[in-house]
Formats: C-alpha cells, sequence, structure tokens
C-alpha cells in the first residue's frame, strides 16, 4: 500500500511521483559538479532548474547541506547517503548500456525515464533507436527543456508519453519498437512505484517483447521498512527543512508501495526465460569507494539490488 496513489494517479514534473524525478536529477547535477565525479550528466542541472522549488534544492546546495549537519548530522548523513547513492546507480546502467551497444544492441527502451538524459548524453552508435517511457507531461517538461536549450538527441529517440500500468506495450510499438529485434531495457528508479503485482505484470509484458538475446537492467525496489523508522526520519526531514528554509511538499516514502511481497526481481526472471545476475547496491557502492554510513537508515536488507539479465 501506498499513502498518497491511486491506481489511476497523473503527475507532471513538479508534483507528486514526477517530482522524484527532480530529486534524482539533482544529485546527478550535484554530481557532475563535484571536484571528482563519478559520472557526467551535464543536462541535470538545467532540467533541475526549470523544474521549480523544492527539498532537492538540498543537494545542489552545499551550504545548505552545512547547516543540516550543524543541526542534525545523520539526517545530513542520509543526503551525502543519496547523492552518492545516485552517483553508483548512474555509473552502473550506463555500464550496462555501453556493455549492451558492445554486443550489438541497436534498441534501447528506458521504462519511467523522467529526467534521464541518457539518450542525450551517451555515446551511442549510428542506427541506435531510444524509445523513452513516461508519463506525457513528465516526457513534455524533459523535450522542452532541453530543445529550447538547442540540445540535440546523440541516437534516434522516440518519446511514448503513457502510463505504464496502461497499454504501454502497444503505445511502443505503435512508435517503431520491433520485438524481432533484441533490445537492452531499463528500469531504474521505478519498481518502487509499482506495487506488487504491477512489477509482476511489467516484467510479463518486457518478456513478451523480448527477443532471444535481450538484456535488462533494474533497480529493485528495496525492502520494506518499518513504519515506526518512516514516521521518525519524516518528522526529522520535515524539521531540518523546515529550518533551512526549504518546502518539504511531499514525503517520497509516501509515494512508494511498501509491498512486503513483492517478488525478487532476480528469481523472478530466472523462473521467466532470462539468465539473471544481481548484487547489493552497497556493494556497488563500497566498491567505488562510495559509501556513505547512514545508521538511521535501517539495516543492510533495506537497500536495492541492481539486477541485470539476458534473454535465452
Ligand atoms: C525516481 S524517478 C526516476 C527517473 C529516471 N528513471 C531516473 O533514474 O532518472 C521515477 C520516474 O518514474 C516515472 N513513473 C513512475 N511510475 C510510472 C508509471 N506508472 N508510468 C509511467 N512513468 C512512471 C515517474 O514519472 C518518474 O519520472
Amino acid at each position: 500500500m501506498s499513502a498518497l496513489r491511486t491506481h489511476d494517479d497523473t503527475w507532471d514534473i513538479a508534483t507528486s511521483v514526477g517530482s522524484t524525478a527532480v530529486m534524482v536529477a539533482a544529485a546527478r547535477a550535484s554530481e557532475t559538479a563535484s571536484a571528482d565525479p563519478l559520472i557526467n550528466d551535464p543536462y541535470a542541472k538545467l532540467l533541475v532548474a526549470g523544474a521549480g522549488t523544492g527539498i532537492w534544492e538540498m543537494l545542489l546546495d552545499d551550504t545548505l547541506v552545512d547547516k543540516v549537519e550543524a543541526i542534525d548530522a545523520e539526517v545530513a548523513a542520509v543526503y551525502h547517503h543519496m547523492r552518492s547513492y545516485q552517483a553508483v546507480r548512474t555509473h552502473f546502467f550506463d555500464a550496462f548500456f555501453a556493455d549492451a551497444v558492445a554486443a550489438g544492441i541497436r534498441q534501447v527502451v528506458i521504462l519511467a525515464s523522467g529526467l534521464d538524459s541518457r539518450a542525450y548524453r551517451l555515446d551511442w552508435p549510428t542506427g541506435t533507436t531510444v524509445y523513452e517511457i513516461d508519463q506525457p507531461k513528465v516526457l513534455a517538461y524533459k523535450e522542452q527543456t532541453l530543445t529550447a536549450n538547442d540540445v540535440t538527441p546523440a541516437a534516434e529517440r522516440r518519446t511514448v508519453p503513457i502510463d505504464l500500468r496502461q497499454d504501454w506495450p502497444a503505445a511502443l510499438t505503435a512508435a517503431g519498437f520491433d520485438p524481432a529485434a533484441p533490445t537492452a531495457w531499463l528500469a531504474e528508479g521505478l519498481l518502487m512505484y509499482l506495487p506488487a503485482e504491477g512489477q509482476d505484470r511489467l516484467f510479463e509484458q518486457i518478456t513478451e517483447l523480448s527477443a532471444s538475446g535481450s538484456r535488462i537492467a533494474a533497480e529493485t525496489a528495496g525492502n520494506h521498512r518499518s513504519d515506526e523508522r518512516r514516521q521518525q526520519m519524516a518528522e526529522r526531514f520535515k524539521k531540518i527543512a523546515e529550518m533551512v528554509g526549504l518546502t518539504q511538499s511531499l514525503d517520497i516514502q509516501d509515494l512508494i508501495y511498501q509491498d512486503e511481497d513483492r517478488a525478487s526481481v532476480r528469481g523472478w526472471l530466472d523462473e521467466h526465460g532470462w539468465r539473471a545476475a544481481s548484487q547489493p547496491s552497497t556493494a556497488e557502492m563500497r566498491r567505488l569507494n562510495r559509501w556513505v554510513d547512514v545508521s538511521v537508515t535501517d539495516d543492510a536488507d533495506a537497500f536495492s539490488e541492481f539486477v541485470t539479465a539476458v534473454r535465452s
């Protein structure tokens, strides 16, 4: 269950689930501007700048983080962790796409693409088509912002403005997707915003559209966190936001489906015609020297895994 969601809710870039796309883009902008960045997303800052004001400004302004540090060091650690986590996650999935195109795949689908600028910033071989699926207003905002700043895609980019709980396979096919060609799929920052049965349905649909040799990469939703712990953290974040003068209009945890019976992504894929591998995001953060200790944020099981799979 999620506190704020309905089965057919919609949003733009500044509201509800749309605003989570701004949050993660702000983390990428911050990492890109840092002294020793792990990733380079030159468009993230631009995309965040036009999306209004919000709690994500904390990630863009080191003086605000310093203020938070002085008030509540554990809350500040959560921000540091988030920035590092997003950098590591972006780095991991950038490498996934580099490997996929090196293996000859030329059809890419980014599910819930939000403010992901990979279609514009990655080094795609000639002949690559990148499909992006997200809610209509989210895709429109990104396209308008980048076009207004003369940023052009680095591949053939096709948008599929539709909710992933609707008949997106039909919309994707209508946009030119070829189910006979191997595809590289990405589900990053998405599964937690779908209920458990919606996640299963999504993977069934992807599997039906995936020719042999297709690949998929996904960030798992992470495990259920206790309501009591979430409530405590939400209150601390709200208090801090007020103290540093930012508006926290919503708590992201309230947008997430905290379904305890969610299928294991790796297990599901292995049982449905894919060969899957997974690793804890915590291990990848440590491997890249990006681990930030967040004692307030639960046990290791609460963190996501990065799953990759190849269709047999
Ligand atoms: C946390 S953002 C991640 C965006 C992008 N994948 C990234 O990592 O930068 C979540 C995105 O999922 C999209 N999303 C969530 N549920 C969706 C649904 N049912 N249909 C379409 N898009 C959805 C939101 O609009 C938002 O852009």
